[in-house]
């Protein structure tokens, strides 16, 4: 995203819809947090978007930590999202693999994550580990993938 600081507004909205928008969060205040990890020039945290033909389709972000109940852990990987008529096609794969790449890059050794529990199969096949179930308010299931 930072070299394509002009999908920040596709991407904002692609992550409220998807994540925020029904739990009553305003739009700008997700836009704007966007435009602040954007605007970090190194390191943690940082954006990725998907491109196609110049057309964003898909993203993910890496943060500090996307869950109260596990403040110690970082960093996260939060808001993975791929448009559906581009699904199934390695993009969220693509982007994890980036995401954990970059990160290892920067020195991390673990990544982090949390998901609903009927994405286990698609977290387990690409390289994270369970760590815990039912975590957080949210019931979420707890992942870190090792970094190398
Ligand atoms: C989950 C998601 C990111 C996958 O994106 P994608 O680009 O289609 O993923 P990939 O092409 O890399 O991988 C597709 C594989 O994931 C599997 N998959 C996708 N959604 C799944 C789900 N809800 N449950 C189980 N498996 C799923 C597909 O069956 C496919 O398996 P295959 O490779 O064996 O055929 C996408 O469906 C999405 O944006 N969903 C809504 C947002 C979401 O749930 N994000 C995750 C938040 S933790």
């Amino acid at each position: 995203m930072r070299e394509r600081p002009h999908h920040a507004a596709a991407v904002a909205e692609r992550i409220w819809n998807a994540f925020w928008r029904h739990k009553g969060t305003p739009f700008a205040r997700i836009r704007d947090g966007l435009d602040a990890i954007v605007k970090v020039e190194d390191g943690v945290p940082f954006a990725l978007v998907a491109e196609i033909d110049g057309q964003p389709c898909g993203n993910a972000l890496v943060i500090g930590n996307d869950e109260p109940a596990k403040p110690e852990l970082t960093p996260w990987l939060a808001a993975l999202w791929v448009d559906e008529a581009m699904r199934g096609k390695g993009i969220a794969g693509a982007l994890l693999d980036t995401a954990a790449s970059r990160c290892h890059t920067l020195g991390v050794p673990r990544l982090y994550l949390t998901s609903r529990p009927a994405l286990r199969g698609f977290y387990t096949e690409r390289g994270w580990r369970i760590e815990e179930e039912t975590v957080g308010k949210a019931a979420l299931t707890l992942y870190s993938r090792t970094l190398q």
